[in-house]
């Protein structure tokens, strides 16, 4: 069986994007594959957090991946600073990568822009994300469209530390869903949806109530000339549209787009689709809330489990580049 691997920020409530980008294909994925899913605490600590709102966040992230239907039966969820060996195969590839290779990266350049003071951890940030994946011997790694350039780094610290030391990673492939790679933000669709950077109306949560759903798909942002196709370059508002309504509905979206003629049908018909995909999230969501002991001892045992696998990689890491074992 292939191994999986994926990481998700504690940023609160789950988006659209984060759904349709990454969760949905997590849960396809556990039932076929050997699957490990981590919530990255260690990586929210990059920019300016509460204490307090990292913890409730990191519960509340772990709540929101079991109702969208990750199974602990059939994978291992876990918190990722409850496995040290994260930050100890950090350091290993710190001296791995080069100050360069980190200056590209595009999400770095995108969040310490116009900042007067940028932490080192956000500089670093694509290495810890190389380590969560080269500790499980991951083949696959479910992303949406924006980490693209970070897998593409952890393949070539992989390789690299391959050629230097000897055979030591897995090199790992992304994997990105054919449809809903880059859900747009509703009411600026040439930028991606995000909980950050976008308005409340431009970003559906998944836990937004019906009315809430209808009510931000109808305002969506489309254009005027009243034509329904799907061309994302010069139409990005309907091509968002088309592909919200597609993935629910599990068609491609320029079929979606033959069936309408009028934007005011198809958005009626894509907030009813995506308040029916995410209802049963929604009912799911209330009965784990209920039991927080329940959920707690699922992660710790999910820690357990991952803790066990990359205790084994590291130490073979730490012995071909030369660290005196302990064993
Ligand atoms: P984050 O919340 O940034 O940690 O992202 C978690 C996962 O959701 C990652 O795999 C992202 O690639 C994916 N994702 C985030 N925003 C979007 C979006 N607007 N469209 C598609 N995928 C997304
Ligand atoms: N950087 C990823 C994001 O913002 C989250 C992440 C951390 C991740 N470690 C990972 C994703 C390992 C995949 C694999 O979405």
């Amino acid at each position: 069986m292939s191994k999986v691997f994926s990481g998700i920020q504690p940023s609160g409530d789950l988006h659209l994007g984060n759904y349709l980008g990454a969760i949905r294909n997590w849960v396809a994925d556990q039932h076929v594959h050997d699957a490990i899913y981590c919530i990255v605490d260690l990586h929210a600590l990059s920019l300016d957090i509460d204490p307090s709102v990292l913890r409730s966040r990191t519960y509340e992230t772990a709540l929101d991946l079991l109702a969208a239907g990750l199974d602990p039966q059939a994978c291992t969820l876990f918190i990722q600073s409850q496995v040290p060996e994260h930050p100890r195969l950090t350091w290993l590839l710190e001296c791995t990568a080069t100050m360069g290779e980190l200056r590209r990266m595009t999400q770095f350049k995108d969040k310490s822009e116009g900042k007067e003071s940028v932490r080192a951890g956000l500089f670093t940030y694509p290495i810890l994300q190389a380590a969560d994946i080269l500790l499980y011997d991951t083949d696959r790694v479910p992303v949406g469209n924006d980490q693209r350039q970070h897998v593409e780094l952890t393949r070539e610290l992989a390789i690299r530390f391959n050629v230097r030391y000897g055979d030591t990673f897995v090199v790992p492939e992304a994997a990105f869903p054919s449809v809903g790679a880059r859900v747009m933000d509703l009411q600026h669709p040439t930028r991606k949806m995000s909980k950050s950077v976008s308005s409340p109306l431009g970003t559906v949560l998944i836990l937004d109530p019906p009315e809430e759903i209808e009510r931000k798909i109808k305002k969506a942002v489309t254009d005027t000339d009243g034509e329904v196709r799907f061309d994302p370059e010069a139409k990005p508002g309907l091509a968002n549209l088309l592909e919200l309504l597609a993935v629910a509905t599990d068609r491609a979206p320029a079929d979606v787009a033959e069936a309408y003629q009028r934007y005011g049908d198809l958005k009626r018909d894509a907030g009813e689709a995506l308040v029916e995909l995410l209802r049963p999230l929604r009912m799911r969501r209330a009965e784990l809330a209920s039991d927080p002991g329940e959920v707690t001892s699922l992660l710790a045992h999910g820690s357990e489990k991952a803790g066990a696998i990359a205790s084994v990689t590291y130490q073979r890491a730490a012995d071909a580049i030369g660290l005196l074992g302990s064993h």
